[in-house]
């Protein structure tokens, strides 16, 4: 079976976990936590980073970081892994959602005016698959109604944004350079990989020492086991952050490749009856994290039926996220009652994606091709 992904590691990480192993730093102190943070912060144009034991974490530290009162609110896509919204859940704060723009997957930006209210702290933009959010408007609404933007960049490393096109000086960011907080993961099926492993990027000095006293259970630095706030013990290892550093030092070749496969998946599956294929916007570079494709009703498949049919041919899938307004969990707590939200109800019924690890060769994904186009058109 080729895997929906498989991390390539290489001598460099071997080389930085053998000196932490011989060094003895295996907990959450050593070089490496710098390194990794300063490193990462800089490569996404941030100025603080603060590492974490995993993307989930990081969501949390940034979402309590914005001192929500109960009741206060933060708009979301309702397409997303369920981290986003828990966040806002366990910070006290309710999650109002907008649905998928039908092409990118990412919020539809241009929802999220409607659902702004007098509760409204926060959006958290969440970039979809390696496809940025469309930035501009998300950032214009926060700044006209003083809110505070948190971006969760776990699907996006190295993917990029033409920030004030409709301008004279448009500028491409990269993605976790956006708003008050970026997050960010780095759990094995991410871009760069520490195993398990997450980040909070800022360009706050307060902030950055916020979100640091809250990984470390707001332990005070003049005085110890004394505690004015609730903190986590969210704390990233030397080993973990050893792991990164060696990724984040063939950053462009990592970009580069996923780019190439994204493309090279769209050559060959280009025109294959009753399937859409991710797009990317004119201001957009994306990095095709997971190659996410939507078949169309008029194949007579939903996507569970697809990824049967892929894995007789070998081929392993993961299906799309389903919406949080259609999770039981906040439907029990008498969250998002009767909202709809068609187009992530659709993805969330239609898509699934196919392999995309950067072990992936050229061979393994032309196979993956074939055997898609085998199932569209037998
Ligand atoms: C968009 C997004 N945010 C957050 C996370 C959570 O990251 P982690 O699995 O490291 O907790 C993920 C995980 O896949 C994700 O896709």
């Amino acid at each position: 079976m080729i895997p929906v992904n498989e991390p390539l590691l290489g001598k460099r990480e071997l080389e930085y976990v053998t000196e932490c192993v011989r060094g003895g730093w295996v907990s959450s102190a050593g070089r490496f936590i710098e390194e990794f943070e300063q490193g990462w912060a800089g490569y996404c144009g941030r100025r603080y980073g603060v590492a974490l034991c995993n993307g989930t974490a990081a969501l949390q530290v940034a979402v309590a970081a914005l001192n929500l009162q109960p009741g206060d609110e933060v708009v979301m896509p309702t397409f997303t892994i369920i981290s986003c919204a828990q966040a806002v859940v366990y910070a006290s704060g309710v999650p109002v959602l907008v649905d998928s723009d039908p092409h990118t997957y990412c919020m539809d930006v241009n929802q999220i005016a409607d659902r702004i209210g007098p509760r409204t702290q926060a959006i958290m933009a969440v970039h979809i698959y390696g496809h940025p959010v469309d930035m501009d408007p998300v950032l214009e609404l926060a700044e006209k109604y003083g809110l505070a933007v948190v971006e969760d960049a776990a699907e996006a490393h190295g993917a990029e944004y033409l920030s004030g096109r409709d301008g004279s000086h448009p500028t491409r960011q990269r993605c976790g350079s956006f708003g008050a907080l970026s997050c960010f993961s780095f759990y094995a099926n991410k871009r760069i990989t520490t195993g398990e492993g997450g980040m909070v990027l800022t360009d706050d000095p307060e902030l950055a020492a916020k979100a640091s006293s809250l990984r470390n259970l707001c332990f005070q630095p003049g005085r110890r086991f004394y505690h004015e706030e609730l903190g986590f013990n969210f704390r990233m290892t030397n080993l973990q952050a050893a792991l990164g550093l060696a990724q984040l030092e063939r950053m462009d070749q990592i970009v580069a490749r996923k780019r190439w496969m994204g493309m090279e998946y769209t050559r060959r599956l280009q025109g294959v009856p009753g399937l859409e294929l991710p797009v990317e916007e004119p201001w957009a570079r994306s990095v095709y994290w997971m190659y996410g494709v939507v078949v169309s009703e008029e194949t007579g498949m939903d996507a569970t039926e697809f990824s049967q049919r892929l894995a007789e041919r070998g081929v392993d899938t993961r299906p799309f996220f389903l919406g949080m307004h259609e999770q039981p969990v906040f439907q029990q707590r008498g969250l998002f009652q009767g909202e709809s939200y068609p187009v992530a109800e659709r993805i969330a019924r239609q898509g699934l994606y196919l392999p995309s690890g950067l072990a992936l060769t050229e061979e393994q994904l032309a196979h993956v091709a074939e055997a898609v186009r085998e199932v569209l058109t037998s």
